[in-house]
């Protein structure tokens, strides 16, 4: 909170700052009321393009827009006060050229009003990240199982074990040597994740990697039990909102067909009631 009484907004600095100490806490939202929900509570609420599999079924991430992210982003500002807004650049919106992510970050910014973007990708991405942050755009960066590359891998496997383990140290060493702010470390060992942590500056985010990393990161209708799709197995579920909707849609259907409901509470006289006083 400033002198004037106004909420201070976590800045990617802020969280650069946060290496090696107090664990950064982050969570996804892709809504203005679970923004609301979220933002006392995180350092970083992150509109993950895996908005695309929770709110609009579709099979993979490859789906989503830019104009998708634009849209739950809007929503998700006019949620927050405190929390680092970071946006997911989505898949074909910034590997064709620098100027290709510059245009559609710089675009994703000025119409969100968030203040970093987040890249998938490693060494290979390295330059984007440096040609991005030298012009004014701070980027997360995110290593490890990348959604966007489930093509590649041939499905959601863990990344980096055995002789693998290099590729994704080098990833994460080159996204920090670029600029990245931070990092997310997704599905990797868990040695392999608390030594990337020790050795590169920038803060590392786990999310299915190791409680030593700097920070965690999980999709929020995950750990409230509303996304049943699948569950991985890095996911704790602190909640089955899911159980408890479904319970409720069920006592309301019952009561409707029972002509419980609306009850006397529910439904308008003909006279307005008198004002008292
Ligand atoms: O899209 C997303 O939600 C993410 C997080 C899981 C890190 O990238």
């Amino acid at each position: 909170m400033s002198a004037a009484g106004v909420v201070k907004a976590i800045t990617p600095p802020n969280i650069r700052a946060r290496k090696g100490s107090t664990p950064v806490v982050c969570l996804t939202a892709y809504t203005t009321p679970v923004a609301r929900l979220v933002d006392g509570h995180c350092d970083i609420v992150l509109v993950g393009d895996s908005v695309g599999m929770v709110l609009h079924g579709l099979p993979s991430t490859l789906g989503v827009t830019l104009d998708m992210m634009i849209m739950h982003a809007k929503a998700v500002r006019r949620g927050m006060e405190r929390a680092l807004l970071v946006v997911d650049m989505p898949f074909g919106s910034y590997e064709e050229s620098l100027e290709q992510a510059f245009r559609n970050s710089a675009r994703l910014m000025a119409e969100t009003g968030c203040a970093a973007v987040k890249l998938e990708g490693g060494a290979t991405t390295a330059e984007t990240i440096r040609f991005l942050t030298a012009r004014g755009i701070p980027v997360m960066a995110h290593v490890g199982l990348t959604p966007q590359a489930v093509n590649v891998f041939g499905g959601y496997r863990v990344q980096g074990r055995g002789e693998d383990a290099e590729r994704i140290w080098r990833d994460a060493l080159a996204v920090s040597e670029a600029g990245a702010f931070s990092v997310v470390l997704e599905k990797v060992p868990e040695p392999l994740a608390r030594r990337i942590t020790e050795e590169i500056p920038i803060p590392t985010i786990g999310i299915g990697a190791s409680a030593a990393c700097d920070g965690q990161i999980l999709v929020v209708d995950d750990m409230l039990g509303l996304f049943g799709d699948f569950r991985p197995k890095f996911v704790k579920r602190y909640v089955e909102l899911g159980e408890v909707a479904s319970a409720a849609i069920e006592a309301y259907a019952c009561d409707v067909k029972e002509r419980r409901f609306p009850a006397a509470e529910h439904v308008f006289g003909d006279e307005p009631k008198a004002i008292k006083g």
